[in-house]
């Protein structure tokens, strides 16, 4: 469980005058889940994009399984994309395609398995999201927010991925489905043997799948350490964020 899967070493990135990471260091251990959190804007996205090529850093390196893939070029980050999935903040599902095309995609794109193994891979995952049959030929925009994003997971562990991705996975959905995703990721953690980096300014959502939390603040990664640890840190950021959390609704400060 120690051996990092994934590090940021020394990454910075700005877009124009705007410094997002500033040399951050940090290290995901296989197996685990890792939460980052920070507010909006913070940079938590364009970290996660760090993690599977998507996002160039301007100075550092980025490791996958020990090796270095900031400056590998596009064909070359192939089959990091199929070692590392990600689950996108806006869930991407095409549109035009049935969820059962959607999730079949990757494979015809990727392996040269037959139909009735696609099939057969199609309905397994579906399975592992708790999607039956009766759901593979309704398009996209026939779905709620919660099936959509478990389709979306569904396609992204199709090809078995070591690493999952989550940006903002539980976002725009209610606070009983949230917490069906919340279920599934800590379950598919386990059942698929992956590790996970889980992007979220849902604090409750964080304090449920997480293993460690990575707190981002002004482009660095203030804090790293457990749900536990997070709750009695010092920083004083942290401290605001979770207990805005909690005492989320209305404070009576009245004397
Ligand atoms: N491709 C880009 N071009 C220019 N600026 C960008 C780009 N991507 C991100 N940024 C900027 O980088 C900063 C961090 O963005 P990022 O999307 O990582 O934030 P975030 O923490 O994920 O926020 P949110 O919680 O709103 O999703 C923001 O100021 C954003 O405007
Ligand atoms: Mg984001």
């Amino acid at each position: 469980m120690s051996d990092p899967v994934i590090e940021l070493r020394g990454v910075s990135k700005a877009f124009g005058d705007n410094v997002v990471l500033d040399s951050v260091d940090l290290s995901v251990r296989r197996g685990e889940v890792m939460v980052i959190l920070g507010g909006s804007g913070s940079g938590k996205s364009v970290s996660l994009r760090h993690m599977n090529g998507l996002t160039h850093p301007d100075s550092g390196e980025v490791f996958v399984d020990g090796l270095e893939i900031s400056r590998l070029a596009e064909e070359e980050l192939v089959p990091v994309r199929k070692k590392v999935g990600m689950l996108f903040q806006m869930g991407a599902l095409f549109d035009s395609m049935t969820v059962f095309e959607n999730v079949a995609f990757a494979l015809w794109e990727h392996t040269k398995m037959t139909d009735a193994d696609v099939a057969a891979r199609v309905a397994e995952v579906l399975g592992f999201v708790n999607l039956g049959p009766d759901v593979l030929p309704l398009l996209p925009s026939s779905l709620s927010g919660g099936m959509k994003k478990r389709v979306s997971l569904a396609r992204t562990i199709a090809l078995k991925p070591d690493v999952l991705l989550y940006d903002e996975p539980t976002t725009g959905l209610d606070p009983v489905t949230a917490m069906t995703i919340n279920r599934l990721i800590v379950d598919l953690n386990t059942r698929l043997a992956t590790t996970s980096v889980v992007v979220t300014h849902d604090i409750a959502s964080a304090l449920f799948v997480a293993d460690r939390i990575a707190f981002l603040e002004r482009g660095r990664f203030t804090f790293v350490g457990s749900p536990d640890e997070a709750r009695r840190s010092d920083i004083a950021a942290l401290r605001a964020f979770l207990a805005a959390e909690e005492t989320g609704t209305r404070e009576t400060t009245a004397p």
